[in-house]
């Protein structure tokens, strides 16, 4: 007697990001805009840019938002518009993108590293006090992977020295501190709209907002060759200007932030319950003054690269972010900073591993993510 025909099961895969969904979801309404734009040849910088800039400063609420190249841009002209130079300190964490220490050296200051809380990953506001000198022109706490930084005791800290505080919030859009959107506590809030950021532009871009029109207008001359007016150049500046597609692409998408953000918040709380309870992970913790927006939601597991390669065969693309903290990278090696400098920071990075997010996950494929990492640990709750 034959058995009866086994259907197979379509195998489920989870790409750690797909961007291609969300295109096609939007493509006529983004096609009919970057046409206008190419009928308005307003290529770079213009009014497309303009139109942007004002809707992501009242997303924000904040005065004034300055469209430029790209988040590093975003941060750099901050720390030149405060008058950041050769011979400063600025501090940071080690644990983010090296794009917030290259922004540091670019102005020829030094990145100062303080080392994480455990609980938010962001920076330990009790460290910080601590390494502030003579020298320190700026601090810049990062909101790393959607999670605004305890920023009440770091604005204390930064007021009580009289030094500003620049806001790494390129991975934060939308997301809030004590009710407040990210990036509008300090003199500055600095954002990346890298494709695969909450906000993602369809090429390079990036914004600073701030509540100054003094620091609006440096801004806007610096991103222009330090002109006030065409070919009258006050100052040194760069060609950092935001261009006219991308402005055209971040209007239509950020109608669709909040939405995508709650959508990402639900994908999290889906992960974060199916995963309770595996003695083996640590899931992501939004602290109580914090609403975090997942643009990447990392969890930690020991012996990462076995993890990684398990959920790979089951359809389950990861990340790693970052795998080596900046004050152990080669770029950075003359500070001179060694394993154990920043003993949380090099746990974590050691453990970090980033799951699938984006807002179009469907259920099926945040079910599967989780079923996958249950069997990876025998299926029982206590491993
Ligand atoms: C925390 C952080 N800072 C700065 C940047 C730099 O932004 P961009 O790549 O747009 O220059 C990024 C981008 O990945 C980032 O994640």
């Amino acid at each position: 007697m034959s058995l009866p025909e086994q259907k197979a099961q379509p195998k489920i895969t989870v790409p750690y990001l797909d961007l291609k969904t969300q295109y096609l979801a939007l493509k006529d309404e983004i096609h009919a805009e970057l046409a206008k734009v190419m009928e308005n040849t307003a290529f770079a910088g213009g009014s497309f840019v303009a139109a942007f800039e004002d809707d992501f400063a009242k997303f924000c609420g904040s005065q004034y938002a300055v469209g430029v190249g790209n988040g590093t841009d975003a941060l750099w002209l901050s720390l030149l518009a405060i008058g950041v130079g050769p011979g400063d300190e600025v501090i940071t964490v080690p644990n983010t993108f090296i794009a917030t220490a290259e922004a540091i050296s670019y102005c020829g200051a030094t990145p100062v590293f303080v080392d994480i809380e455990e609980t938010s990953y962001n920076m330990d506001p009790d460290l910080l006090e601590k390494a502030i000198t003579k020298k320190t022109k700026a601090i810049i706490p990062v909101h790393i992977f959607g999670q605004a930084a305890d920023l009440d005791p770091v604005l204390e800290i930064a007021k009580k020295h009289d030094i500003p505080v620049i806001e790494d919030a390129c991975q934060a859009h939308g997301a809030e501190y004590k009710g407040k959107k990210a990036g509008t506590f300090g003199v500055t809030g600095c954002f990346s709209f890298y494709p695969g950021k909450n906000l993602g532009a369809y090429g390079e871009a990036g914004a600073v907002i701030t509540e100054s029109p003094e620091i609006a207008e440096k801004i806007k001359m610096l991103r222009d060759h330090g002109q006030s007016r065409k070919y009258y150049h006050d100052g040194i500046g760069w060609n950092a200007r935001m261009d006219g597609f991308q402005g055209a692409v971040l209007k239509i998408k950020l109608k669709r932030l909040a939405e995508w953000n709650d959508l990402r918040r639900s994908h999290a709380a889906v992960f974060t319950k199916g995963l309770a309870g595996i003695s083996g992970i640590i899931t992501p913790r939004e602290q109580a003054y914090a609403k975090h927006v997942y643009h990447i939601y990392a969890i930690r597991v020991k012996e990462r690269e076995k993890f990684m390669s398990a959920l790979n065969e089951k359809g389950v693309s990861c990340g790693i972010h970052y795998p080596v903290p900046i004050h152990l990278q080669k770029a950075y090696g003359f500070l001179n900073h060694g394993e154990g400098s920043f003993p949380v920071a090099e746990r974590c990075a050691a453990e970090f591993v980033s799951l699938p997010m984006f807002p179009e996950l469907t259920p099926a494929q945040t079910a599967h993510v989780v079923t996958a990492i249950r069997e990876y640990f025998g299926g029982s709750p206590n491993k």
